[in-house]
């Protein structure tokens, strides 16, 4: 199956992400979003980036213009309709990512895909909403997307083969290395990832070192990018509490269950990086602020 239209659903961190690699990659992407607030920003987002390699060299000016041209900004579920290939990349909760697919199925060509970026959210249970269940695939990057060489491809009980191998196709085109994993909660990454996070969390709650120690830990003794304090604000405390939730009812394994002070933050409104606050303070262009 040759793959050219994409049509990216959500324009939020993760699909104006997806959306920025597959125009770079020379997809033609129409990407998505319920008002032209958000459609508007997740485009914003996607030149400030292409400026920005244009500007240390790392793109020409004529790729970055070329880039842009292939995407179709819209707030249409309809123009679903011309799609190939659909990645879903909406709020990581069932009943809004249930509606979407039950409307995107009813308007996208019979043979085309439809692909969702969940990182926890059991793939099978949303195929089963579409009459393609065959045509589903879990297909999870990991931000900042444009960065990560990672992406994370999970069938569905009835995903079939055909679908794989045409995802598995998409997602080296989009310059990314895929590995399969079975549709078990968390898949693999955040199966190993959210008890990382936990533990920092609850390492930092006992008192055995501060968050800088705990980050400084991880990054210089494990050669981690960022600690785990640093990563948990940086996905969103609140994506990260619902993952766990989604975790700890498949599994029923205290490693996943919610630390309190996880709970409180989200509570409070300290979602992390984007809300300006987690386990540390950020400014409005994201950069932390030292407190
Ligand atoms: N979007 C696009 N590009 C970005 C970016 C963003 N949000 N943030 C940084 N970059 C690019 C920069 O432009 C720069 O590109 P260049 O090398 O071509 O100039 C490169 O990334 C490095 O950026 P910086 O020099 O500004 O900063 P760092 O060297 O500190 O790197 C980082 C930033 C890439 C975010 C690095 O800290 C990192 O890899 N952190 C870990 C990220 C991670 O683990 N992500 C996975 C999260 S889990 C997940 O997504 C799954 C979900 O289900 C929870």
């Amino acid at each position: 199956m040759t793959i050219k239209q994409l049509y990216v659903a959500g324009a939020g961190l993760m699909g104006a992400g997806i959306a920025q690699t597959a125009i770079s990659h020379g997809f033609d992407v129409t990407l998505r979003e319920v008002d032209d607030n958000l459609v508007n920003r997740g485009v914003e987002n996607i030149k400030r980036r292409l400026d920005s390699l244009v500007q240390k060299g790392k793109l020409e000016a004529a790729q970055r213009d070329a880039a842009l041209a292939r995407l179709h900004p819209t707030t249409s579920l309809e123009a679903a309709g011309r799609a190939d290939f659909v990645i879903e990349a909406i709020t990581e909760n069932f009943d809004a990512k249930r509606d979407l697919f039950k409307r995107l199925d009813g308007i996208c060509r019979e043979e085309a895909i439809l692909a969702s970026n969940t990182s926890s959210i059991p793939v099978t249970r949303m195929a089963a909403v579409t009459k393609r269940p065959d045509r589903f695939i879990g297909m999870h990057f990991f931000n900042p997307v444009p960065v990560m060489p990672l992406v994370e491809l999970t069938r569905g009980r009835d995903t079939s083969d055909a679908t794989l191998a045409a995802t598995l196709e998409l997602s080296k085109a989009l310059g990314k290395t895929p590995i399969t994993s079975l549709d078990y909660p968390g898949f693999i990454v955040n199966r190993m990832l959210v008890p990382f996070i936990n533990e920092a969390i609850r390492a930092l709650t006992e008192g055995l070192g501060t968050r800088e120690d705990i980050d400084q830990g991880a990054r210089l003794g494990l050669h981690h990018p960022m600690g785990p304090l640093e990563l948990a604000d940086f996905v969103g405390l609140d994506t990260h509490l619902y993952i766990c939730g989604v975790l700890y009812e498949g599994l029923h394994d205290a490693r996943f269950a919610a630390p309190p002070l996880l709970r409180q933050l989200v509570d409070a409104g300290h979602f992390g990086r984007k809300s300006g606050r987690g386990f540390y303070r950020y400014g409005p262009d994201g950069a932390r602020l030292a407190d």
